[in-house]
């Protein structure tokens, strides 16, 4: 039997107000990041992301090894975007300082000096992206599917968009049961399944039948049989795993929402699914999995103009519990703590 989520909040409480939502989420979680596209840093090659408040500079030194840096030179500032790749390691434009890819600072003969160290961030590669982890030590891997095996996931970039609104909106839409009818066109089978794979992430996990009659939909209709699995994994705050089975072979997306200034997010991601024996099959089964999901994402873009999201008021509706788990869930989120540079930036000289 279709049941939908029911819309009519209940008459039989006092009206609420924002009032009581509470205060925002960390606005830049302890987590990995997608800076880049691996073609993007080529070797020999440095680019600067700006994520949050705070610079980071990236490079690929001619052996081919990735590093990530604090984007202001530690000796006097310099911003590294006009540093050059030498050998493996990096030139300060300023004062020509060689900084090593452990951030190391060399002195003329080559050997490390002891009193000078540039910030360095924990830098992975996988699928044809940099992810970059922001706020010390990272507490657990990359993410990964479970669905599919490590050996078995093939994936690649799907482009990245901005937005205006901030980085928890985005992953409480992923969780938003009840616009899933009336956006998405999307009617829930039966009850949505919550539950916490491990200590840093939040799941929802539902069935779906289309109700709108779009290419796309007709398409995701005829391929899922009508029959969508799909879950949802909120993964250190700005890590969504997007998991559905929609037709012969699961499909998955990971986004990484990157906070930016004034509540902006740039969201990269890509896009991956069981490989099979033909690399020109899996190649159009990744477009038209990618053509599907941005079809899907598309009916949210105008919706989200100005945007202030908040937890909803009442519980009432099952849609707004688990929206409200959801922010339960993003309260203890953690920090990443202040950038390498921000101290200087803050305390002056002398304090
Ligand atoms: S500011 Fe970078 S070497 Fe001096
Ligand atoms: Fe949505």
């Amino acid at each position: 039997m279709t049941t939908a989520i029911p819309a009519v909040i209940a008459l039989d409480a006092a009206p609420a107000t924002r009032a009581e939502t509470a205060s925002a989420p960390v606005a830049l979680p302890r987590n990995w990041y997608m800076l880049a596209e691996s073609r993007e840093v080529s070797r020999g090659k440095l680019v600067t992301r700006k994520i949050a408040d705070r610079e980071i500079a990236l490079f690929r030194t001619q052996a081919g090894v990735l590093a990530a840096f604090d984007g202001h030179c530690a000796h006097m500032g310099c911003h590294l975007r006009h540093a050059a790749v030498i050998g493996e390691n990096l030139r300060c434009a300023l004062h020509f300082r060689h900084i090593d890819k452990q951030g190391r600072f060399l002195r003329p003969d080559g050997t490390p000096s002891p009193d000078l160290r540039q910030p360095t961030y924990p830098v992975a590669e996988r699928h044809g992206m940099i992810f970059v982890h922001v706020g010390g030590e990272p507490k657990h891997d990359l993410p990964m599917p479970d669905i599919v095996s490590a050996e078995e996931f093939m994936a690649r970039p799907a482009g990245e968009f901005r937005t205006d609104t901030p980085w928890y909106a985005l992953i409480a839409n992923g969780f938003d049961m009840e616009h899933l009818l009336s956006v998405h066109q999307r009617e829930l089978k039966e009850e949505a399944q919550v539950s916490y794979p491990d200590t840093w992430s939040y799941r929802i996990a539902y069935r779906t039948a289309v109700t709108g009659t779009s290419l796309a939909d007709r398409v995701m209709k005829r391929m899922s049989r009508n029959d969508i699995r799909a879950s949802m994994t909120v993964i250190s705050g700005t890590t969504m795993l997007v998991q559905s089975h929609a037709g012969p072979s699961p499909s998955i997306f990971i986004l990484s929402m990157c906070p930016q200034e004034g509540g902006e997010t740039l969201v990269r991601g890509i896009v991956g699914l069981k490989a099979g024996r033909s690399r020109i099959l899996d190649g159009l089964k990744l477009r038209l999995a990618q053509w599907l999901f941005k079809s899907f994402l598309a009916r949210d873009y105008g919706i989200f103009e100005g945007l202030q999201w908040h937890p909803p008021a009442h519980r009432h509706s099952s849609g707004d519990r688990f929206t409200h788990q959801l922010y339960d869930y993003f309260m203890q989120i953690e920090g990443a703590g202040p950038a390498p540079s921000e101290g200087f930036r803050t305390q002056g000289i002398g304090s």
